[in-house]
């Protein structure tokens, strides 16, 4: 304690801030051990705070909320933050090892396509970066990409600066990689299995990411053999499954979800995607797909929703011109959703455990 409280800090102030239960990570600041440093001036206290997430967006409501902790406990001080994001590397498949540089891949997939997946993964990694967060994202759909045009990048060719590792191309701060940036998406191209498996897994390896708190990996539709290939190859964190709320999307999504299951990589949550639908004209929202499904899905399988978004004409309008919702609307309703769905699932990997081998150095045995 006596390295992270300086002098003359009233001794109830560590008590009742590490107390203090987090409601958007569902854990105490103290169990998050979120305290780097606490120290005052006389009048007012500074405490630095570092959390597991994207935090960008997030000081004010902290503060507050401390604030009043710290009043409930008699303590009449303001308290000022320095907060910051320390995102740790969580574990992966058992058989595979995650890639150096890059903390978290999560994949975005469906059992169905044309569900919002493109649309979901794009989002998610604008919101983590304007929250802060190093992100990479990986279009893993050899047969249709859709990330060059939803990032403005339609017919810009990747390079590569050393002539070893493709750079990946920039777009809104985030890092992107598609097989659409490395070939002329106008020609023609017949892929056979393994070449579509040794494409994606090229993309991955050999493109110059550099430190990427989280890579989003846009999933191919279905559950065939390159989505249970890249499930098995790819070390990945955590999978979002995407679905609409119909019935029959549903139980596309139980099917995609049961192949991240069978590879034991961990789904974070569920996206109810399209879940009501707002009227261009007047605004008005209607769950014409019926509602209840994602959550209900999410129940069923022991996970989470992680979040709702709405059928908006704009959603796709914006997408197709290049700059996503995120970045083009980040206060609309819908820009709020997407981030809300970023906080929830950056939440929910933080609540998975995390790579043991890069929480302890590793022992070396050596041969003598
Ligand atoms: N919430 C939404 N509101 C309105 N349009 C949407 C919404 N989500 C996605 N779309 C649109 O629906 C279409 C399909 O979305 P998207 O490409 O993201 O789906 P996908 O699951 O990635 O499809 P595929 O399986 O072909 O890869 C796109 O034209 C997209 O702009
Ligand atoms: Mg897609």
């Amino acid at each position: 304690m006596a390295d992270v409280v300086g002098a003359g800090v009233a001794e109830g102030v560590l008590q009742a801030i590490n107390a203090y239960v987090d409601p958007w990570l569902g854990r105490s600041l103290g169990d998050l051990k979120a305290v780097r440093a606490l120290r005052t001036d006389g009048r007012q206290l500074h405490a630095e705070l570092t959390l597991p997430v994207p935090v960008g967006g997030y000081r004010e409501e902290l503060t507050d909320a401390l604030n009043q902790a710290l009043a409930r406990a008699g303590i009449t001080q303001i308290l000022e933050l320095q907060l910051t994001a320390d995102i740790p590397v969580h574990a992966v498949q058992k058989s595979l090892q995650p890639l150096p540089g890059i903390r978290n891949v999560v994949a975005v997939a469906s059992g169905k396509g044309g569900v919002g997946k493109s649309t979901v993964a794009v989002n998610l990694a604008l919101a983590w970066a304007a929250a802060g967060a190093r992100v990479g994202l990986l279009d893993a759909d050899i047969y249709g990409p859709s990330q060059p045009t939803m990032l403005g990048l339609a017919g810009r060719q990747a390079t590569s600066s050393d002539g070893k590792r493709i750079d990946a191309l920039v777009a809104h701060g985030i890092k992107a990689m598609s097989i659409g940036m490395l070939i002329d998406a106008d020609q023609p191209m017949v892929w056979r299995g393994p070449m579509v498996t040794s494409a994606l897994t090229q993309l991955l390896s050999e493109t110059d990411w550099g430190e990427l708190d989280y890579l989003v990996v846009d999933m191919p539709p279905g559950t065939g053999d390159i989505a249970l290939t890249l499930a098995q190859r790819v070390p990945v964190a955590g999978a979002v499954i995407v679905t609409t709320p119909q019935d029959v999307a549903l139980a596309d999504a139980v099917k995609g979800l049961n192949m991240f299951v069978k590879v034991a990589v961990p789904i974070l949550g569920i996206v109810e995607n399209m879940s009501t639908h707002v009227c261009t004209h007047c605004g008005h929202e209607d769950a014409i797909f019926g509602s209840g499904g994602g959550e209900r899905l999410a129940a069923d399988h022991q996970t989470v929703l992680l979040g709702r978004l709405p059928l908006d004409a704009r959603i796709r309008a914006e997408a197709d011109s290049g700059v996503p919702s995120v970045v083009a609307a980040p206060d609309s309703a819908r820009g709020k959703a997407y981030r809300d769905l970023a906080r929830q699932t950056a939440a929910a990997l933080a609540r998975r455990s995390r790579d043991r081998s890069s929480l302890f150095p590793k022992i070396v045995v050596e041969d003598r």
